[in-house]
Formats: structure tokens, C-alpha cells, sequence
């Protein structure tokens, strides 16, 4: 490396190390002083006005106004409304999200203007959102993301976003958490988009809006790597020592250059790790060098590198040594705080403002301690170096320590007096929320153990602390929109977590079952060729098939409908066989002629094509003969789903032959889809609408399980066709590329795979809408369009 240029950074580093040793030295000045304490005491008989209510017993006057349980997104939101509190509401937490992550001044008239913006569509969009009641809320349902992504345009900057996501799930190294790396990315993009919206008015064309956006998302994601890569994963057991001082010396190296240089050689064992993340930090670097303009590049990387450099001191901190100095530990907090904040600016190539460089510089270290104080536990436990815990190690033997937490209040009297000017509306939601921030850890610790921790915290100043714990027990209309949602989130993300795994586990048992079923027998004394297709019929049975439809039919069956299991085993076989049947048509040459099918060779090709149209008639037949075995059901019933079923069956070799017919011609959408429909989500709909019929269920709700099965099938055989331009044949247990060779015309070969995608995406939505018109949630079906969406095989 180039020595000059190092010197260079060291040296910047040096200037940010002086200005954040000088901020430093100015609160601590203030600490000593105590003067916070007397102006915060202002502040908070000022700000308590608002909040302590005189007669608090008259709320208990009208019952129906009685506070909800604000886990009850849209009942709180509802109430706060009908209580006339919700302007204040939403007045202080967008204020506070203004203030934090767009760096912006409150007293601005400009800022307050597209602050009440704000106010007014969040308001629209809860209270118009209010009564549908049966869906999961948009901000965590990926069709409500991808309906926002087309209302702006941007649905391929989503779907990249939402398959990065994925795949750093997929490959991140296990000793890291998958989840948490999910959540700091998102959180990162949320933020640089909040910034690009925020920089754009309605009078910005839509196609710079969609732009703009796009690149904010994918421009997010990429600086948003650093953390689960670089910081969390040099923080993390997931590298050796070594490997870390070669992985560091690369960073370094990128953030010097602008370029991350090839791994020329690598001394240790998790080679994979590196060369996976290595891969995706160049991609990230090289999009954000060709997105920014020259002098906004080497800003950028000076940002990041102070940002580095500020978490490598950090890092090698223990909290065994009791030798640091308060500048020590302070010093890289204000630096890494601040410098991480203004980096999102920087990575959009922003203009220069110096109002917000000033005063992100300055809340930084605010927001940092406010963190640190709600993870003080964890982070003892864990033995991280944070003002917190090292002070609660140390406090005895160090008399010099400062008290984090006072340190805290010294920087919000600051803030509020000092970087705003004593704004009204700035001490009203700083203060908002350092009372919030105190209740939320009472009802966390409970009140013994928060006790406990104030009069370790907060003894140096009882007058003061007895005036702010006189906030925390009877101050009210403290809390934040941006704090409800994300217990809101957490809580979701937990069920569907669980979901999940029930799904996998259902998928997994019901297939072993299934399987175990569909072995055809041969009694003895049977006659040597009907020996041949029965083998012959075991044999594609036995192939590695996902036995999707007939899981399908007895989810819906046994679980949704309560019929007995026993009963529906020859339905659950008559689809299979009906499925096997048609694979092994289509595999044959007059139609794709494909030499592999789930991982063996096809059945034309082990024999020949005789044998392969004899099987498949053979195992149609037999479908209809386990059909009309369902024996435990009303004979019409059983009547009327061989009826049914015989007319699908009609319809999927229609759809075939339109498939096949349309080689090499242009299709248009609806074509597309009608074939798709035909020859793929015909099965679909049959899985969900038989065990339906033998249930007796009401046509109106057939109908819907129609709606599903019509956008479910199409998206599967979508991303079959996405499968076939990209995916491994040794997964598929099937050929990749048929289409291409056959020159069939299929939603890739017609749209190309961005647009296929698109499409894909599209049913998804629809399927999910089908769902959200079902009496009852059937969380399966949900999962099931995840998994049709994001499967390998
Ligand atoms: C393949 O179906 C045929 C299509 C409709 C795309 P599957 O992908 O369900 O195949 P198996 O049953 O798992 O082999
Ligand atoms: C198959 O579509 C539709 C059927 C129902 C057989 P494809 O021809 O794309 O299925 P694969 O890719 O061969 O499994
Ligand atoms: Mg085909
Ligand atoms: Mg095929
Ligand atoms: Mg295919």
C-alpha cells in the first residue's frame, strides 16, 4: 500500500480524533459543572405540562376511553385518535425520526412543514388501514413491500434487495446471527431511503423518483454490509486471529483504494466464509464507487475509514483492563456515532450541508449511550467494553470514571440549549423520549431491579433524579410510533419464525408419510409385462419428487377440514400418480425430451418411449381407480370428485398441447398465463378443491381456494422456468436449459428474467389477496408461497 496515503488517512483519523477529544473535553466540563442539572430541571418543569395530568382519576370517568393494550397496533392508534392524542402522537415521533436519522433542526419552517406532511399521511394510512383486521400488517408482509415497489417503480431494486437478504442469511457464517444481520441491513436501507424520499417533493418527475430510489435501496444494502460484515464478523468467533489481522488489513486496504483487492492468498480454514463475503463486499464497493461522483467518493471513504478505524480501537478493548481512560473510552464512541450517520449522506453523494454534519456529529454520541444504557445486561454478560459496563465494573476502584449516565443528561441538556437553541419542540421530543427510554426499562427490569440500577446511576444527583424519576412513574403521552412498531415487528417476526419451522416440519413428515404410500404393489401370480409397468410406474413413484400437490390435499384435509387421514390416502396417491403420469409425458421426446427427471434418468430413456406412454397411462388409470376407493365418503360425493377430476385432467392435456404448440412464438401475458393455468396450476387447484369437495365445503369458499390455486400455480411454474435458466441440475434432479434448447416459449424466454420475476412477484401478491379473503388464515398457505417463491429445486 501506498505509504502517503496512509499517512493521509492516519492523519484524518488524527483531525476526527481532535475535534471528538474537544467535544469531549467540552461535556465533560459541563458534567463537572453540574450545569445540566440545573437547566434540565428547567427543561423538565417546562416540558412536564404537557404530561403530568392533574386529575388523572377523571380518566377513569369514561370507561370506553380506557387505554388499550398498545400491542394492538391499530386498537391503540384507534384510541390515541379518539382520545384527540394521536397528532401529538405522531407530531413527536416523526419529529423524533426528522431529528435522529435525517440529522435535521426542528425549528426549521421548511422541516416542520414536511414533518406535518408526514404527520397527516401516517395518519390517512392507520386510519384508513384500520379495519382489515385479518392480515398481517403491511410493514411486515413482503406483498405489501412489493405493491409499495410497484406503486414507485422500483420492483427490481426490491427483488435484488429481497434476494441479498436472503442469500447473506443462506452464507453468513454460523457463529454470527442470520437474523440480526437481516435487521441491521434493512434498518441501514430504510434509513438511506428515508433520506432520498425525504430529498424529493411531488413536483420531482416519477422517473427520477424511481431512480433515485432504486439506487438509494441497492446503495443501502451495500454500505449496509459493513456491519454484519466487517464490524460483526471481526467481532465474532467466525475467524481465527489471524485470519481476522489478514481480513482487516483487506478493509483497510479497500478504504484506502476504493478497490477490495483480490484475496491472493489465504492463510487459514474458512475460506469459504471469506471468499463469499469478499465477493459481495466488492460488488457493494463497486456500486457505490460507480454510483458516486468523484468528490463525493473520497468523502465516502474517509467517512468509512474514520468509521473502521474508530470500531478497530473499539474492538480491542477488554473489559478485564481496568487501565482505560475516560478519553478512551469515549473518544471512539463519538467518533464511530457520528461518522456512521454521516456516511449515509455521503454514500448518496449528497451535497455538503454543514448544519447536519455539525449536529449528526453532536447526537451521535446521544443516541450511542442512549443504546448502550437499554443493553447494559447483555452487554456485561457478554464482556463488550461500553461506557456502561465498564463503569459499573470499575466505578469503585475508579473514582475518575465518569458516570455514563450522566454523561447522558449532560449531552441532552447540550442538545436541547446548545445544537438546537433551545427549541421548544426539541425539548419536547428529547425529553419525550428520555422519560420513554426510562419507563420502557423499569417495565423490562421491573421495579426492584431498576431501582437498583438508578441508585448505582443516578445518586450523584438525587435532587435531579428524584425530578426525573417523578417523570418516569407520573409523566404520560411519552411514547413513539417508531418504538411500537418495532415491538410490533419483533412480535411477528417471532410467530412467523415458528410458523415457519411448523411448516418445514409439516412438509417433512407428511412427505416421509406420503411416500410410504405410494409404492404400488404386485400380488403375486400377476402376468410378467404387468410385473414390467408396475416396476416401471415404482419407478418414477420413487424418484426424489416434492410431493407438493398431495401434501397440499392432506394439510387441507386432515388439518383444515378435520377428515380422517385414513380416508384421504387414496386421494393423496390418485394425485401423485396423476402428477408422476404427466411428468413422464412430458419428459418424452415428442414433447421436451429431457433425459432426467428427480434425480434419475427418465423413464423413456431407461426403457424406451413405449414403455414410458404405457406407465403413464397405467398410473392414470390407477388414480382414478384409488379415487373411486375413497369408500369412508357419500358415493355422490366421492361422484362427484372423479367428475372434477376427470375434467382437469382434460384441461392439463389441453394445457400441454397449448404449451407445445407455442414453441417459438411470441406470446403475450395473458397467453402466458392461461397456459400456465392450464398446464400447471390446474394440479394445484385439484389439490386444494378435492379434499374440499369430500368435505362439503361451500362453493363460495371453493371459489377463493381457486383464486389461490390460479396465482399459486402460475408463480410455481414461473420460477420452474426461472429454475431452468439458472438453477442446478444436480438440485433440480432435472435438466436446466430444456427451454432454451426446445426453444420453448415460457414467461423468461418471452420476458426475459427480470420481468419473469416480476410476474412471479405479481401472483404472489394476488395469491396473497386470495388468502386475505379466506375466513380463516391458513398459515401453511402462506408459507407454501414463500417456499414456491424462494425454492432451489
Ligand atoms: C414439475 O413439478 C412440473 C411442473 C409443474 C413445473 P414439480 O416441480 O412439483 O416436480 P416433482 O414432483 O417435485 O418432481
Ligand atoms: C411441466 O412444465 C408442466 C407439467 C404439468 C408436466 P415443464 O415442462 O416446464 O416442467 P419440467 O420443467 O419439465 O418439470
Ligand atoms: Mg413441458
Ligand atoms: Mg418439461
Ligand atoms: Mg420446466
Amino acid at each position: 500500500m501506498n505509504n502517503a496515503l496512509i499517512e493521509r488517512v492516519d492523519a484524518e483519523y488524527g483531525q476526527a480524533e481532535q475535534k471528538a477529544a474537544q467535544y469531549f473535553a467540552s461535556l465533560h466540563k459541563q458534567l463537572m459543572n453540574h450545569t445540566y442539572t440545573t437547566e434540565l430541571t428547567q427543561d423538565i418543569h417546562l416540558w412536564q405540562k404537557k404530561h403530568i395530568h392533574r386529575y388523572p382519576w377523571l380518566s377513569f370517568l369514561s370507561r370506553s376511553k380506557r387505554k388499550p393494550d398498545p400491542q394492538d397496533v391499530q386498537r391503540y392508534i384507534h384510541w390515541l385518535n379518539v382520545s384527540g392524542k394521536l397528532d401529538d402522537y405522531l407530531d413527536r415521533s416523526i419529529s423524533y425520526i426528522y431529528m435522529r436519522d435525517l440529522g435535521k433542526a426542528l425549528d426549521s419552517p421548511d422541516t416542520q412543514a414536511r414533518i406535518q406532511r408526514v404527520v397527516q399521511d401516517t395518519k390517512r394510512y392507520f386510519l384508513s388501514s384500520a379495519s382489515q383486521s385479518n392480515r398481517e400488517p403491511d410493514y411486515i408482509s413482503l406483498a405489501a413491500l412489493y405493491r409499495w415497489s410497484q406503486k414507485e417503480n422500483v420492483e427490481s431494486a426490491i427483488i435484488w434487495v429481497m434476494n441479498k437478504l436472503k442469500s447473506v442469511a443462506a452464507n453468513i457464517p454460523e457463529e454470527l446471527d442470520a437474523e440480526n444481520a437481516q435487521r441491521k441491513l434493512i434498518k441501514i436501507i430504510l434509513g438511506v431511503v428515508l433520506h432520498v424520499t425525504d430529498d424529493m417533493n411531488e413536483e420531482t418527475p416519477s422517473d427520477e423518483r424511481a431512480q433515485r430510489l432504486d439506487a438509494a435501496i441497492r446503495l443501502g444494502y451495500s454500505y449496509g454490509l459493513t456491519y454484519p460484515f466487517i464490524d460483526d464478523l471481526l467481532d465474532s468467533q467466525a475467524l481465527t486471529v489471524e485470519e481476522k489481522e489478514q481480513y482487516s488489513l483487506m478493509i483497510r486496504e479497500a478504504l484506502l483504494t476504493g478497490v477490495v483487492p483480490d484475496i491472493k492468498e489465504w492463510k487459514g480454514e474458512h475460506h469459504d466464509v471469506i471468499q463469499y463475503v469478499h465477493a459481495e463486499l466488492r460488488e457493494a464497493f463497486e456500486y457505490i464507487h460507480n454510483y458516486q461522483r468523484p468528490e463525493t467518493q473520497r468523502t465516502f471513504l474517509q467517512q468509512s475509514y474514520v468509521f473502521f478505524q474508530s470500531q478497530e480501537i473499539d474492538r480491542a478493548k477488554a473489559l478485564s483492563n481496568g487501565d482505560y481512560s475516560n478519553e478512551d473510552l469515549y473518544i471512539p464512541i463519538i467518533i464511530k456515532s457520528s461518522s456512521s450517520r454521516l456516511i449515509v449522506r455521503s454514500v448518496l453523494s449528497a451535497p455538503e450541508d454543514e448544519g447536519f454534519d455539525l449536529r449528526t456529529f453532536y447526537y451521535g454520541i446521544y443516541n450511542q449511550l442512549a443504546d448502550d444504557f437499554a443493553d447494559m445486561f447483555d452487554d456485561l454478560e457478554e464482556g463488550a467494553v461500553t461506557p456502561y459496563t465498564y463503569y459499573l465494573t470499575f466505578r469503585d476502584q475508579r473514582p475518575d470514571l465518569i458516570n455514563p449516565y450522566e454523561l447522558y443528561w449532560t449531552v441532552i441538556s447540550h442538545l436541547i440549549h446548545d445544537v438546537y437553541h433551545s427549541d421548544n419542540q426539541t425539548r419536547e421530543v428529547i425529553l419525550d423520549r428520555a422519560i420513554n427510554g426510562l419507563k420502557r426499562c423499569r417495565e423490562r427490569l421491573g421495579q426492584p431491579k431498576y431501582n437498583e440500577i438508578m441508585d448505582i446511576l443516578a445518586s450523584g444527583q438525587p435532587e435531579f433524579n428524584r425530578l426525573v424519576q417523578k417523570m418516569v412513574q407520573k409523566a404520560d403521552d411519552v411514547d413513539f410510533l417508531d418504538k411500537l412498531l418495532r415491538d410490533q415487528v419483533v412480535i411477528h417476526l417471532r410467530q412467523d419464525k415458528k410458523e415457519k419451522q411448523e411448516f418445514v416440519d409439516t412438509i417433512r413428515t407428511v412427505r416421509e408419510q406420503i411416500n410410504r404410500e405410494l409404492r404400488i404393489s404386485k400380488p403375486n401370480g400377476l402376468h410378467e409385462m404387468k410385473e414390467t409397468l408396475i416396476d416401471a410406474a415404482n419407478y418414477s413413484l420413487q424418484g426424489d419428487g416434492k410431493r407438493i400437490r398431495p401434501i397440499l390435499t392432506w394439510v387441507m384435509g386432515v388439518r383444515e377440514y378435520g377428515l380422517q387421514e385414513a380416508a384421504i390416502v387414496p386421494l393423496l396417491r390418485s394425485l401423485e400418480y396423476m402428477h408422476t403420469a404427466s411428468l413422464i409425458f412430458d419428459d418424452l421426446p415428442t414433447q421436451d425430451n429431457a433425459p432426467t427427471r428427480r434425480g434419475r434418468s427418465t423413464l423413456h430413456h431407461l426403457h424406451n418411449s413405449a414403455t414410458a406412454e404405457l406407465t403413464g397411462l397405467y398410473l392414470i388409470q390407477r388414480a382414478i381407480g384409488e379415487q373411486s376407493s375413497l369408500d369412508r365418503f357419500d358415493a355422490q360425493t366421492v361422484l362427484s370428485l372423479i367428475r372434477y377430476s376427470a375434467q382437469k385432467a382434460e384441461d392439463m392435456c389441453m394445457g400441454q398441447a397449448m404449451d407445445l404448440n407455442s414453441k417459438g412464438k411470441v406470446l403475450n401475458l395473458e397467453q402466458l398465463n392461461q397456459i400456465c393455468f392450464y398446464k400447471t396450476g390446474i394440479a394445484f387447484e385439484a389439490a386444494l378443491v378435492m379434499p374440499a369437495i369430500l368435505a362439503q365445503v361451500p362453493e363460495s369458499e371453493i371459489d377463493t381456494l381457486k383464486k389461490f390455486a390460479y396465482h399459486a400455480g402460475i408463480a410455481f411454474q414461473i420460477k420452474d422456468d426461472l429454475l431452468d435458466l439458472v438453477g442446478d441440475h444436480l438440485v433440480l434432479g432435472k435438466p436446466a436449459g430444456q427451454d432454451v434448447r426446445n426453444n420453448n416459449s415460457t414467461f423468461v424466454s418471452i420476458l426475459g428474467e427480470e420481468d419473469a420475476k416480476k410476474e412471479m412477484w405479481e401472483h404472489y401478491c394476488q395469491a396473497t389477496d386470495a388468502l386475505h379473503e379466506m375466513r380463516k388464515t391458513i398459515p401453511f398457505l402462506r408459507h407454501l408461497l414463500d417456499y414456491i417463491i424462494g425454492r432451489e429445486r
